[in-house]
């Protein structure tokens, strides 16, 4: 899909394409347009070779939303899309026909004491999204968003909840995972690449220097 903007006098100003491709680069660079966003889309083969060691839990709904936008908020506050969620923004997603508790899998900051009552909230979150066969695409077990507490980065937990995200896809018999990242995050792709993760397309934005970054309106 190619989307143009142009001027009245017929001048390139905007161009969205994905999957895109040498040709929009092409267009782009010749109107003296500059890329302001790129998300790319990695798939990998599942299952992965061992599987994840993380001790998640499924979503409650009545119970967990707080938790899961305060970390989703702090871990994404730079993030076109996926910064400012509301109560609202995700009370839509929960409405959604393809949601399914079972696959937004939450991690709890366990507290070491031995008051089993005591809820420190939650460290990290892997939400997933399936997508029934569509196109030449086979059925998708998709990564839909991750996240990971800032104050607990580095510690692999992301890697682990991405494992974890990927066996549930896995045990529904999914054979393909699929996920969505901005270009330029570096520890995610990293992330992903030494989880089996390649490239399989690129989403791009081209504007004229000094354009807002646009929204993706993904999910
Ligand atoms: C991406 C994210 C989930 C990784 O979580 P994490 O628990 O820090 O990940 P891990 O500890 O498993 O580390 C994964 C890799 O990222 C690297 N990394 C983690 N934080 C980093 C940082 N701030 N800067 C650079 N690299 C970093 C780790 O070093 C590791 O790479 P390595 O194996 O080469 O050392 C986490 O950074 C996060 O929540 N980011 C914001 C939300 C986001 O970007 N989600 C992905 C959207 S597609």
């Amino acid at each position: 899909m190619r989307t143009v903007v142009e001027a009245p006098n017929g001048a390139l100003v905007a161009l969205e394409a994905d999957p895109a491709g040498a040709e929009d680069a092409r267009l782009a660079a010749e109107a003296g347009l500059v890329l302001v966003r790129e998300v790319l889309q990695l798939r990998c083969n599942l299952p992965l070779e061992r599987p994840s060691t993380c001790r998640t839990r499924p979503f409650r709904a009545g119970a967990d939303e707080a938790e899961f936008l305060r970390v989703n908020n702090l871990a994404f506050r730079w993030h076109p899309d996926q910064s400012d969620w509301t109560a609202d923004d995700l009370a839509r997603r929960l409405a959604e026909p393809w949601f399914d508790a079972d696959g937004f899998l939450l991690l709890d900051d366990e507290d070491d004491g031995d008051d089993e009552d005591h809820d420190e909230g939650i460290l990290a979150f892997c939400w997933t999204k399936v997508h029934p066969p569509a196109g030449t695409d086979p059925a998708l077990g998709e990564i839909f968003v991750i996240g990971v507490d800032p104050t607990a980065h580095g510690r692999g937990l992301g890697t682990e909840m991405v494992r974890a995200g990927l066996d549930h896809l896995a045990a529904q018999g999914l054979t393909v995972g699929m996920l969505h990242v901005e270009a330029d995050n570096q520890p995610a792709l990293r992330m992903y690449e030494r989880l089996g993760f390649s490239r399989h397309s690129s989403h791009q934005w081209w504007a004229r220097p000094g354009s807002p970054v646009p929204a993706a309106g993904r999910g």
